[in-house]
């Protein structure tokens, strides 16, 4: 058996400068789709695969995510006085408990491997998962549900992936494909953002990872790599061939929120996708399309 995913670190340092103006004072995680922030749906999708224990590694400026993910007294009291129980039931239901989340701050900007080296001593010994929230997953199964399973069955590290547009590579890390198995793809290789000519697919790790611990040992060199940060991809290199790794072709559709495009097409989608709201969504969708 392998050791269950309990832990799940999320990155979210970023300034989030493609979003100015509107992250001048607000972390670009707290951005809503439709009505709940980036970072809430990375969270509740680590909650819904068996994660435990949250850890957030954050930069100046990303309060209001602390805030965000703890309880709200007077909201909660003023709920409860209006006899608006549902609501305050919803908001009740994915507060992490008290003790299992964790924020620790990146000093520096110096790239996703980095980030995920400063949350090591919370992480020690054991599997954890990374999730990007920037990579927003619209699926049946939560994607990390999906990876966490057939982690199970696999253990080692594995990646969520898609095939991207052969012009995208140099946004990605991009794999070197071996043996497929259903979802499963073989990691031959990794390299992180490489031009469209030089990329071995356009197989593109999304940011949802499962890692061992033996990362930290590989990131504690602080190697500097593409774009002259500290990579993860460049750390999870010298695991193949040393433990399972695995591609996960998840079930979903990924909206890359990082980008203004890509966030705006996740708010369209999300909200057809709301019983609530999405037959007038599409009304007026479909009235501007016309247009
Ligand atoms: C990061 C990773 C990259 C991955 C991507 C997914 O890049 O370094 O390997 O493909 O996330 O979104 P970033 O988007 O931070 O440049």
């Amino acid at each position: 058996m392998q050791t269950r995913v309990r832990k799940a670190i999320f990155p979210v340092g970023g300034l989030g400068t493609r979003f100015l103006p509107a992250t001048k004072a607000m972390p670009k995680e707290m951005l809503p789709v439709v009505d709940k922030p980036l970072i809430q749906y990375a969270l509740e999708e680590a909650q819904a695969a068996g994660i435990e224990e949250f850890v957030f590694v954050t930069g100046r400026g990303k309060g209001a995510i602390e805030d965000h993910f703890d309880r709200s007294f007077e909201l909660e009291a003023t709920l409860r006085e209006r006899s608006k129980l549902a609501e305050l039931e919803e908001l009740l239901r994915w507060v992490p408990r008290a003790g299992t989340v964790a924020y620790t701050r990146q000093q520096e900007p110096m790239g996703l491997g980095h980030a995920v080296w400063c949350a090591r001593h919370f992480v020690n010994d054991e599997p954890f998962a990374v999730l990007l929230a920037d990579d927003l997953i619209l699926s049946k199964q939560p994607c990390l549900k999906q990876m966490t399973e057939a982690y199970g069955r696999v253990g080692g590290n594995m990646v969520a992936v898609m095939d991207v547009a052969r012009e995208h590579t140099k946004r990605y890390g991009i794999l070197s494909v071996g043996k497929e198995n259903g979802p499963l793809v073989e990691v031959k290789g990794l390299v992180e953002k490489p031009k469209p000519e030089a990329a071995p697919s356009t197989l593109a790790v999304i940011g949802r990872y499962i890692i061992q611990p033996q990362v930290f040992a590989h990131l504690d060199k602080k190697a500097i790599g593409a774009g002259g940060e500290i990579q993860l991809t460049d750390s999870l290199i010298p695991m193949i061939g040393q433990m399972p790794f695995h591609g996960y072709r998840f079930e979903g559709q990924r909206f890359d929120c990082g980008d203004k495009v890509g966030f705006f097409e996740a708010n369209v989608a999300f909200a057809l996708a709301r019983p609530d709201m999405g037959p007038e969504v599409r009304r007026i969708v479909q009235n501007y399309a016309k247009g």
